[in-house]
């Protein structure tokens, strides 16, 4: 047992030690007290931070415990999500935008939102613009390219959630229903998703139960997800749905409709959304805009009606384009672009045909929007899909069940290429 002896040295030294420090307390005072007493702190001290070296595991487990790191998230939804400012010819919605802030605040939480709107409509603008006036209780993130592995690495970051300074236990998870080997066994990025789905619900319920309502997550351009492939984004529809119906936490999810929404309609978590549409600017808020980016009135005018409409991407590459191409030019090339598409899904014959039911219908969203029924039954549900297609951008859809033509555009080009008639 030669062990046992070095072991049982350390141990007895501080038993030796407390008697000795009473004894020199005992015999001395005044100034001198005061000496020794700084000299007894720095033992103190040091003998504190000697045995915080010893207990390094344990002190990371205390300063990094679950309650702390779910404090961070919490004062994260508190102060909300800075947001950056406006732009200098930034066009005002007010409409849009009211829209949107009843959306992020709803005095109940039944259904979680989903915020739908063509590619480059001003979905991010808007809620950006909905969230500045008071960021309070709202979480905003957006997702970007990253591969699908880190977007909940990604998404913890915007909620101030550290996952590796996360202490699991056995029991945190048994408190919460969950076996912990079902969490830990998972693969990535389901894993990190359901560590933060369950931290989520914690930090929302103590948000819910300090501040008396609900606090808000949006997260934007879900359709980045859904490219690679929808099983996550299904596990946080099913996760915005329960947060809904339990009046937990208010999902916000912002996504360009025409590729993503019949992907959002796969889960069963659907039934639960509030679909609602961020549209395009009216052609007078397009022209404004023009205006601001340096386009002549005139100009402006005619590059809205025969171009863009309110559409603001289009709005944004004609603010460059016009500076060295006319409006016919960029016309006719958008004209040229819009017949390819057509030609790639529909025969020849039946798009000129006029007593042909395509083209009886295409003619007919010239005019504008038509019931997804009547269009199903014209132009079929395969042909439907091939023109809402991103690469073809034929027809949009829309929440209130109506397709319209994509964009201006399009309806001018279609119009000119079957001669349909002006109404
Ligand atoms: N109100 C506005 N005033 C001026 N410019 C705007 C406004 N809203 C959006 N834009 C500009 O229009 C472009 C598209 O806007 P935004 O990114 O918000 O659209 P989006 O619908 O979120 O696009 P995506 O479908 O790609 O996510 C951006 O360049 C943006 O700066
Ligand atoms: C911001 O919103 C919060 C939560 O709804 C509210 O309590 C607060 O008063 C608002 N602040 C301002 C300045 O309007
Ligand atoms: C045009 O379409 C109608 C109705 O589908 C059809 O009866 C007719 O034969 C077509 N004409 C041509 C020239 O294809
Ligand atoms: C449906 O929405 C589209 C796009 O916002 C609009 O053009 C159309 O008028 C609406 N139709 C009905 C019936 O509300
Ligand atoms: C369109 O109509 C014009 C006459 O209005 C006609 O000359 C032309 O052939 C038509 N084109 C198509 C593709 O139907
Ligand atoms: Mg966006």
């Amino acid at each position: 047992m030669s062990a046992a002896a070095p072991a049982a040295a350390p141990a007895a030294a501080p038993a030796q030690q407390q008697p000795a420090f009473r004894g020199v307390f005992g015999f001395i005072g005044g100034v001198v007290a005061n000496a020794v007493s700084s000299i007894f702190i720095i033992m103190v001290v040091a003998a504190f931070v000697a045995q915080h070296v010893l207990d390094h595991k344990n002190t990371i487990a205390k300063t990094h415990s679950p309650e702390i790191v779910l404090a961070r998230m919490l004062a994260r939804f508190e102060a909300g999500s800075v947001i950056p400012p406006i732009e200098g010819y930034h066009v005002s919605r007010p409409d849009a935008v009211a829209m949107l802030q009843a959306v992020l605040r709803p005095n109940k939480v039944t259904r979680y939102p989903v915020v739908v709107g063509e590619t480059g409509c001003g979905k991010t603008s808007a809620v950006l613009d909905a969230i500045r006036p008071n960021r309070t209780g709202i979480v905003y993130h957006i997702v970007g390219a990253e591969l699908l592995v880190d977007v909940p690495k990604r998404l913890a970051g915007s909620l101030a959630f550290e996952f590796n300074q996360f202490t699991f236990t056995a029991g945190y998870f048994k408190d919460r229903g969950v076996e912990m080997e079902q969490v830990t066994s998972a693969a990535e990025p389901f894993k990190s998703w359901a560590i933060l789905d369950l931290s989520l619900r914690d930090v929302a319920a103590q948000f819910k139960a300090k501040h008396g309502h609900v606090a808000t997550l949006v997260i934007d351009a879900v359709d980045e997800i859904d490219k690679q492939g929808s099983e996550l984004l299904h596990a946080i529809q099913k996760f915005a749905k329960s947060a809904a119906d339990e009046q937990l936490l208010n999902v916000v999810l912002v996504t360009c409709d025409g590729s993503n929404l019949p992907a959002l309609k796969e889960s069963s978590a659907m039934t639960r959304a509030r679909v609602v549409e961020v549209g395009d600017l009216t052609d007078q808020q397009a022209v404004t805009y023009l205006v601001r980016r340096d386009i002549h009135e005139d100009l402006a005018k005619r590059a809205v009606a025969e171009i863009a409409g309110g559409r603001l991407i289009l709005l944004n590459n004609l603010a460059d384009d016009l500076q060295f191409k006319t409006v016919e030019q960029i016309s006719t090339q958008l004209s040229i672009q819009t017949a390819d598409s057509l030609q790639d899904v529909i025969d020849y014959s039946e798009m000129h045909n006029a007593t042909s039911a395509v083209h009886k219908s295409l003619c007919d969203l010239t005019h504008g929007a038509l019931h997804i029924n009547i269009v199903h039954r014209s132009l079929g549900k395969d042909l439907t899909k091939k023109l809402l297609a991103t690469n073809i951008n034929i027809l949009a859809y829309h929440p209130n069940d109506t397709y319209t033509l994509h964009s201006r555009h399009v309806q001018r080009s279609v119009a000119a290429l079957l001669n349909c008639t002006t109404p």
